[in-house]
This record gives structure tokens, sequence and C-alpha cells, in this order.
């Protein structure tokens, strides 16, 4: 075992303390003084572990070890270190610090791996600040135009440029990644869900993560006094809004198991307990593991928002993000499972109903992600835990996989 599992332990403690909600969970948005504290550390780690330290022009952190023939591409190994509101201590952290976990045994034990490998850190995967997700792996393999982001804000219209100037990281830098500088991308993960912990199994290699469409429905109405308005007289959008979130649900079942819909977002305005409220803002997301029930329920989505507008009723959709189902590296996924024979670990293929920035990569490069266990299947919130001998194995594993793409 080469893992050391209080280091780990405490990278993830203490970066579970940059946090905007100290003892409600962690919320880390992107650009924040969270951000930057949790920048910071991770940075001095990848300085401490031997790594060449850079940040594109996303503020996606990258810790380069040289390789012995070093204009060979990179393996890189890492996740996001952003987070959903009052999230928890696991989400995105925990790849990263395996991939510093990982250049540490590289590091301490003098190990040099043929091809360069590199740890990352990746910026605005949850989609918490800006409302798109996966935004710094979709900036690296170029699915941002470089113009969309000036229009691309929080909700304070603070854009992603403004950000990044107050936090000292420099927009005008690259941003894309040529993708024959990469050879494969390993992302360890939580599972985020029941199944391993379940079936008693230590590791989760997944075979492919779910598609997902995110929309933003705008519901205008007409403000009016909640007292002098009479009921035939209203154009309540929260009233409407409501209508339309209750139906949700049926679209899903009816669309089949595979397929999940949720409004975890919704804004009132003016917001006040004694006004009709004249416009609403609310977020669907929309997820299946097959391309066609997206589609479909897509399409019944939008037709029940269509069908919402009349007399002073306006709806309108926004969508920011679709990606369809994306299948994982069936070579690298071999890998996994030979190396967790190699260490007697139990695996369980299975795919992943959260979305990752391994999806996005998956169009560029190969790509491996594997699972630990998650207590109770909980995520997205304090209570998610994940226990320390389960993610020493997930790195052990990671670690076998990386010295072979490496040729170590
Ligand atoms: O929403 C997700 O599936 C991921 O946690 N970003
Ligand atoms: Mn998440
Ligand atoms: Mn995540």
């Amino acid at each position: 075992m080469f893992t050391n599992k209080k280091r780990v332990e405490y990278h993830i403690e203490l970066l579970s303390t940059f946090t905007a909600t100290p003892n409600q969970g962690v919320t880390r948005l992107t650009y924040s003084a969270e951000d930057l504290k949790a920048r910071e550390y991770i940075k001095e780690k990848m300085i401490e572990y031997g790594l060449s330290v850079r940040e594109d022009g996303l503020g996606n952190i990258f810790g380069k070890m040289e390789g012995i023939k070093n204009d060979k591409p990179s393996i890189l190994i890492g996740s996001h270190f952003d987070s959903v509101p009052n999230g928890g201590a696991y989400d995105g952290t925990l790849g990263v610090v395996a991939g510093l976990e990982i250049a540490a045994i590289f590091h301490e034990n003098n190990i040099k791996p043929i091809y360069p490998i590199e740890i990352i850190a990746l910026v605005e995967e949850e989609g918490s600040r800006f409302g798109g997700a996966l935004m710094g792996s979709r900036g690296m393999t170029g699915l941002i135009e470089e113009e969309d982001y000036q229009h691309i804000k929080d909700e304070n219209s603070i854009s992603v440029i403004e950000a990044m100037e107050k936090i000292g990281l420099d927009f005008t830098k690259n941003k894309y990644r040529d993708p024959s500088t990469i050879k494969a991308f390993l992302e360890l993960h939580i599972e985020q869900g029941p199944i391993l912990e379940e079936k008693e199994i230590t590791i989760g290699i997944v075979d492919a993560i779910v598609g997902l469409t995110q929309l933003e429905v705008t519901v205008e109405g007409r403000a009016g006094h909640a007292g002098t308005t009479p009921m035939n007289l209203r154009d309540d959008a929260l009233v409407v809004a409501s209508e339309i979130i209750s139906i949700l649900p049926e679209i899903a079942i009816e669309q089949g198991e595979e397929t999940v819909i949720t409004t975890g977002r919704l804004q009132v305005y003016p917001n006040g307990a004694n006004v009709i409220p004249e416009k609403v803002i609310f977020t669907i997301d929309l997820r299946s593991s097959n391309e066609e029930d997206i589609q479909q329920a897509h399409n019944k989505v939008k037709k029940l928002i269509e069908s919402k507008n009349k007399k002073q009723i306006r709806t309108s959709i926004k969508q920011h993000l679709y990606m369809p189902p994306k299948a994982l590296n069936e070579a690298i996924n071999k890998t996994f499972k030979k190396n967790c024979d190699k260490l007697d670990i139990s695996y369980h293929s299975m795919n992943s109903g959260a979305g990752h920035d391994a999806m996005v990569f998956s169009d560029v490069t190969d790509v491996g992600m594997i699972f630990v266990p998650s207590k109770d299947g909980l995520s997205h919130c304090p209570e998610e835990w994940s226990d320390a001998e389960h993610i020493s194995q997930g790195i052990e594993v990671l670690f076998e996989t990386v010295k072979e793409l490496a040729e170590v």
C-alpha cells in the first residue's frame, strides 16, 4: 500500500473548511474567496510534490510531472473543486486529492514516468454559480466560444471574466487544450448513490455516464396587490410555474425508470408576501442513460411549458447545457478490473447517474472513472461521507493504472 491514508484525510478535511457556509456543508462557488483559498492550497501541494504549476484562461489548475519522454501526451488525473450550495466534502475534491496523493507517491518514491502526468483541478463543474455545468472541462475541449464568456453571468450579473479578475486570474490566457497532448483522463469520484454500499463492494468501474439537459424556464405574469385583486383577474406567474413543476415527475415516470427530472432552483420576483408574483425563474435538470428518452422527455416538457402561454402569461426556455450519454474507455476499464483483482479489491461495473467532467473529456481522449461508496448513498448535502479505507483502495487502483498508462 503506497497511499498515505492520514495525509489524504487531512487534505479532504482542510479543503472542506474553505466554505462559505461553515457547519452547513461545503459551499465553494467558482472564483469565490473560498475557491481562492482552495486554489492556493492545491497549488502549494502541487509544488511540494515536485509538480510545475499553471492555471489556464478559466482558472483550471494543472500540476505537471515531467515524463522521461516529455514530448509525449500526458495522463491527466483529477476532478473539480467547486461545490453545490451546502454540499459535501468529497464530491470533486476527492478526485483532486487522489491526484495530489499519486503525485506525492511518485515524488517520495522517485518514480519516473515515461509519459508526463498532470494533476488537474477543474472549475465550475457543478454550474452552481454560472448556470451551465462542466464549464472548466467544456472550455478546455472547445465547447464554449471565447465570446460567449462575457454573457455567462451569475445571479448578480457578474460575468466569468469579471469574477476571474477579482481573484487575480487572467482570462486572456489560453483555454483550449489540444487533444493530441492528452493520452488519457482518469477520475476517482464518490458514487453519490447507494449501489456500492448495498452490494458491499469497494470500487465502482464506470461503463457510461448519463446524458443531461439543463434548462432555465421563465414565466412572466403581472404583479398585483394580494388583497385587492380578484382571483379571476390575476396573471400569477408562481401559480403557472407550480402547474408546470408539478407535472414534471409524471413526465419522467412515464418516460421510464432511467429518466429523472428535477427542479432544484426557483426565484420569485418581486418575492413579496403580499404581492402577486410577476415573474418566476426556475431550473429543470433532465437526465437519462438513453438519448431517445432525453429527447422525448425534453419535447414533452417544452410542449407543457408552451401550453401555458395565454392572455398576460408568457413563458420562455433557455437551454444551459446538453450532453448526450457517454460510454467510457473499455481498455482502461479492463485495466481497472485487472488492478482490482491484483490488489484483491472488490469491484462492480456500473453507470453513473451523476454528470462528470469525464463525460466531456471522453469526446477527445480515453477516459476512465472509478467510484468509491457513499455512506447511505448521500451526496450534494453536508452528510456526504466516504470511508478512508475505501478511498485509499481507490487511490491504489488508480495508482496502478496510472503506472501502466505512463509506462513506469
Ligand atoms: O449534477 C451532477 O450530476 C454533478 O454532481 N455535477
Ligand atoms: Mn456534484
Ligand atoms: Mn462531482
